[in-house]
């Protein structure tokens, strides 16, 4: 992703500050930039917009990157949210960080105003803001924006040599309720895809993601290329009688690659999906599948997981904190873009 720019320029003078809170407020921050704005599988183009708010002094006191972003038609991208994306990445010299923010939103505001595609109904202004940086949640809340999802980690603990298994027993650990674990491979593609399928159509009650008529097509074919893979990170819980009732899948570092500048640690492992059949929630299910996938996890050397969650999901955020995630990044948004206040 292109790393200078007017604004990036103007960013120098608000870096050092910037590093030094952001290192303060939560370490698996990465060092701050113009990349950790990034957009799911594509490359979002920096519109060029210069976002700067100076000092009384000429001192740069926030600087902002805004990327315009079109996913492709028939992508698994379009179902994770809006189908044109216009991003904003704020920052924000350590001074006075609410009233540097709130300018920076007016700016920006301003510059989504004279983009006539922001006024689309299927399209979204989003700004990604470090969870723990709560002094910025004012300006956001004033510019209309809401903290719709967030981008969770968990650091892999570290673990006695005896408590990390050399290899998992058969790779079929039981589950409550009968079920058994066990990975995926390229004949389990449709079941795989109708669960993922069923996580968009859950998530999508909470203001994101969208269920498009190719969804299906699209899971399909993600799912087919991470089973294509040796030894995928993908698991299903299942019973004779039922088949699958859960299933987990998940990102190795070098496909993570994508997700990576959002945090200071490497390696990092991303958590794609997850899903319980509803008739068998609350058994544990989900618990067995996230423990099996932490065993491998602590196998493989990876040094934080990510994955992302809608805020408004009842059932997400207790479940993931329960097993060691917490925010890291939180996604705030407007729909459509041009409500930004
Ligand atoms: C999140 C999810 C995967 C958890 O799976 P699960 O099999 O229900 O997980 P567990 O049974 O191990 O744990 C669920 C927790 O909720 C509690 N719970 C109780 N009744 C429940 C119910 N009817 N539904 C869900 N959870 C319930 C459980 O007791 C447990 O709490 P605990 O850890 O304090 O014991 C599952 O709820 C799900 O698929 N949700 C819809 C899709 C989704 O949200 N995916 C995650 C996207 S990031």
């Amino acid at each position: 992703m292109e790393r200078t720019s007017p604004a990036g320029d103007a960013a120098e003078g608000t870096g050092t500050p910037a590093v030094r809170r952001w290192g303060s407020i939560d370490p698996l921050l990465p060092a701050p930039g113009f990349t950790h704005g990034v957009t799911p599988g594509s490359a979002a183009a920096h519109c060029g917009a210069r976002l700067v708010v100076a000092g009384p002094g000429g001192q740069v006191r926030a600087a902002g990157r805004c990327e315009h972003w079109t996913g492709a038609p028939g992508s698994l991208d379009v179902s994770w949210g809006a189908a044109r994306r216009f991003q904003l990445t704020a920052l924000v010299a350590d001074q006075q960080v609410a009233d540097g923010l709130d300018r920076l939103l007016s700016l920006w505001r301003d510059h989504l105003a004279d983009v006539p595609a922001t006024a689309g109904e299927d399209t979204a202004a989003v700004v990604n803001w470090p969870s723990r940086d709560a002094d910025g949640v004012a300006a956001l809340l004033r510019h209309g924006l809401a903290p719709l999802e967030v981008l969770a980690a968990r650091t892999t603990p570290r673990a006695a040599p005896a408590e990390v298994p050399a290899a998992i027993p058969d790779g079929l650990p039981p589950c409550p309720g009968g079920s058994r674990i066990r990975q995926a491979g390229p004949a389990d593609i449709e079941t795989v895809a109708r669960l993922g399928v069923e996580i968009i159509r859950w998530d999508s009650r909470f203001g994101t993601v969208n269920e498009r008529t190719d969804t299906l097509a699209a899971m399909r074919t993600e799912v087919a290329g991470l089973l294509s893979e040796p030894d995928p990170w993908t698991w299903i819980a299942g019973r004779d009688d039922t088949g699958a009732v859960g299933m987990l899948s998940a990102q190795r570092p070098p496909a993570a690659g994508w997700i990576t500048p959002m945090t200071g640690r490497v390696p990092a492992a991303y958590l794609m999906l997850m899903f319980v059949a509803p008739d068998e929630r609350g058994t544990g299910v989900g618990a067995a599948l996230v423990r099996h996938f932490h065993r491998e996890i602590a196998r493989a050397g990876v040094a934080v997981t990510l994955l992302h969650h809608e805020l408004l999901n009842p059932l997400s955020a207790p479940f993931w904190n329960r097993h060691g995630y917490r925010p890291l990044w939180t996604a705030w948004q407007a729909t459509p873009a041009s409500a930004v206040r």
